[in-house]
């Protein structure tokens, strides 16, 4: 059967589930990644923040939101009077999936089937972290802890209850690379600000 689960150990801590992590082969994209890149933050946290997949920094690094998009997203936390240290942040997909351009390695959207493979990792961490608020960074993030696909657009600035009793709300919002984007753009500031306005509903 493909997929994570059989990788995953069940009723894991979440330093089960990182030690666990590296084995995993769900799915073809540890093959061509640096590692596995699995969470950061305390393993018992009121907000979980839930990212696509690793970057390019981020697979060499070994830990999450490293990168430029992680700085966007610390800026904004802080904004939205959220402190950093207390979130548990993790990706929807453990491996950096890329292609190559000469030296360099371009990020490439996860797809579909990344996304279920991977999924087990996700809903094992959302259980032993038990949050209130679960933020979701894009839609392919959405997909990941909803199961089913949303328009960002369409949810962000509510607060969603997740299905079937999981414990905790989710938030919606857009995805920090997509904000960086806009760097030096006239639309930066109103872009940082309503990704402060979503981060401030799950305070
Ligand atoms: N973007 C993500 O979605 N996750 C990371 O860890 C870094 C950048
Ligand atoms: Fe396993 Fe997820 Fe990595 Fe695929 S991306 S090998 S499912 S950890």
């Amino acid at each position: 059967r493909p997929g994570a689960e059989q990788w995953v150990p069940q009723d894991g801590d979440v330093d089960a589930l990182r030690e666990a992590a590296p084995g995993c082969r769900g799915c073809e994209l540890w093959a061509d990644a640096t590692q596995v890149v699995f969470s950061a933050g305390p393993a018992r946290a009121r907000v979980v923040v839930v990212g696509e997949q690793p970057g390019d920094r981020e697979d060499r690094e070994g830990a999450p939101f490293v990168g430029p998009a992680g700085r966007v997203l610390s800026d904004a936390l802080e904004a939205a009077g959220i402190d950093a240290d207390r979130v548990y942040s993790t990706n929807a997909v453990k491996h950096f999936r890329f292609v190559e351009r000469g030296k360099r390695r371009l990020h490439k959207k996860p797809g579909v089937a990344h996304l279920e493979a991977c999924r087990p990792w996700l809903l094992a961490e959302l259980a032993a972290v038990s949050p209130d608020v679960v933020v979701c960074l894009g839609a392919t993030a959405a997909r990941a802890v909803l199961g089913h696909d949303v328009r960002v657009g369409e949810v962000r600035g509510q607060v969603l209850e997740a299905e079937q009793d999981a414990g905790y709300r989710v938030v919606v919002t857009t995805h920090p690379s997509a904000v960086l984007r806009l760097r030096g753009k006239p639309e930066w500031d109103a872009a940082f600000a309503a990704l402060v306005e979503d981060l401030g509903l799950a305070t």
